[in-house]
């Protein structure tokens, strides 16, 4: 039997799909929905779509060569048309906390790279607040404790994301450090906060950066909800 849960993510990464065109460069996100997403395009690149990709993390890069998508890289290009991917945290905004799977750094360098920035999540990931998930922040491994240390005084309890008792790496060779600092009343002084510490590479806050948000419910139903900009 298929996982309900796993059944919601599929629906929003396909309503994704439709937006993507014969021509475009893609960004392709990490984790568990951008998966059904990226399965999606392949799909759609076996039925004559001609795109191009670059992916956030070395697993969906994997993924993607697997499903057909022709990758590129970024000495290539000089834009990404539409990047699709997940999010750990969507707010009323459209603000995101994003790093779950350790792919920030990656997924934001693309993001950034994006014209039209699509997030796909399933309900549970909507709250009206940031911060019950804590927020990734990709260190450099040199002198992390004191980079957590600077990061504690913003208000957290910084702890070493590891895997098997030892530092997880991110694909860039980096730690992450969770940092639950609880609702984030000000996110975007808060990432100006932490990426002005020294050591750390980025952190996990999306700000004004979606433009459209895809979010799927267990009923089977799906709501799309566009940025208001300014
Ligand atoms: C990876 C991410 C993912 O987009 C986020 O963790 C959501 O993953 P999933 O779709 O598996 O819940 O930011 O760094």
């Amino acid at each position: 039997m298929e996982d309900p849960v796993k059944n919601v993510k599929k629906l929003a990464a396909v309503k994704a799909i439709d937006y993507i065109r014969d021509g475009m460069t893609l960004g392709l996100g990490t984790g568990s929905t951008a998966y059904w997403a990226i399965q999606g395009i392949g799909e759609r690149v076996k039925q004559g779509l001609t795109v191009r990709a670059i992916a956030t993390s070395v697993q969906s890069d994997s993924l993607a060569r697997e499903a057909g998508i022709p990758i590129v890289s970024f000495a290539e290009i000089d834009h990404l048309d539409i990047t699709i991917d997940g999010a750990d945290e969507v707010d009323e905004k459209l603000n995101l906390i994003k790093g779950g799977g350790g792919a920030l750094l990656r997924e934001k360098i693309v993001a950034s790279a994006t014209l039209f920035y699509i997030i796909i999540v399933d309900e549970t990931k909507l709250v009206p607040r940031l911060g019950k998930f804590p927020l990734p922040v990709e260190v450099a491994p040199f002198g992390w404790e004191m980079t957590s240390l600077q990061l504690s005084k913003l208000g957290c309890k910084p702890v070493l994301r590891s895997v098997n008792d030892k530092p997880f790496l991110s694909d860039n060779g980096h730690y992450i450090l969770d940092c639950a600092f609880g609702e984030i009343v000000k996110p975007a002084l808060l990432h100006e906060q932490v990426n002005a510490i020294t050591g750390v590479m980025d952190n996990g806050l999306f700000i004004n950066m979606a433009d459209v948000v895809i979010a799927a419910y267990k009923d089977g139903s799906t709501k799309l909800v566009e940025r208001v900009s300014g």
